[in-house]
């Protein structure tokens, strides 16, 4: 079981949307609902990940609200530092420019993008170096739920990090389950499964770490304010990553009422 103590996170996953107008409005819509009915920095740990290019947009806009939301890279390069690598921002230069936040090992990338687990040891590696938080997310595929290798390859893929954390650094990272047939699939994990596996990764990280009883796990596929607060219910289930329905201010702000209110 989770310490109680464990101050929940929701995060939005803006992935590659909105246009900038979009962007500026779906924040500032946000922005206005917590300046409404507020949900204090104890109560949840609020998040969001847009595009690269609209970090700082975000951030800006993120000024005037009346509490912390983090804003968050979505990757982050395996280079570390500054140096010729085309395309890439490195982990030193999200610290340079003030985002203290990153998702690693999204679906997406690895299936896309060819995040290989040394490949990820790397990110993991120079974002942890430069103090950044990592969101590491893991999931199984459908075939390999119906295979029966669901935990093995959830709890494998926590292994595949655990060479490039040290003992002290483990408190700066936060896990994301995301089963990856549940992602804008509109199926989520029912609350059973996705408890079941939480507590295995719990378990997992305990067995790494002394600080795996207080490491927040959070749940990703499909979560939506309709049964935001069923898995917001479930001991293991600290938070949440939501793609799709952070898209929209209200949907997001009621999963964070959700999760701000259940733990
Ligand atoms: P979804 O995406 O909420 O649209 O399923 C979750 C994610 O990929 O982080």
């Amino acid at each position: 079981m989770s310490d109680s103590t464990i101050t929940p996170w929701v995060v939005g996953n803006w992935k590659m949307n909105p246009m900038q107008v979009n962007a500026k409005q779906l924040i500032n819509e946000f922005k206005e609902l917590l300046n409404k009915n507020e949900i204090s920095q104890a109560q949840c740990h609020l998040a969001v990940a847009p595009i690269s290019i609209a970090l700082h947009l975000v951030k800006d806009e993120l000024k005037q609200a009346n509490r912390t939301v983090h804003v968050v890279a979505q990757d982050v390069s395996r280079m570390a530092g500054t140096g010729a690598y085309t395309g890439e921002v490195s982990a030193a230069l999200l610290k340079d420019s003030a985002i203290e936040h990153v998702l690693i090992g999204h679906s997406e990338r690895r299936e896309f993008f060819g995040d290989q687990p040394h490949i990820i040891r790397e990110k993991v590696k120079h974002a942890l170096a430069e103090g950044l938080t990592v969101i590491y997310c893991v999931g199984e595929s459908l075939e390999q739920r119906e295979n029966g290798q669901a935990d093995q390859v959830v709890l494998q893929q926590i292994c595949d990090i655990a060479s490039c954390v040290t003992a002290e650094q483990w408190h700066q990272i936060v896990i994301a389950y995301e089963p990856i047939w549940a992602i804008g699939t509109g199926k989520t994990a029912s609350p059973e499964d996705a408890q079941s596996m939480h507590a295995k990764i719990r378990e997992g990280l305990k067995q790494l770490t002394t600080l795996g009883s207080t490491m927040p796990i959070l749940y990703g596929g499909s979560v939506k304010p309709e049964n935001a607060v069923e898995l917001a219910a479930c001991p293991d289930i600290n938070g949440a990553l939501v793609g799709g329905a952070s898209l929209n201010a209200a949907s997001f702000y009621q999963i964070a009422q959700a999760f701000a209110h259940t733990k």
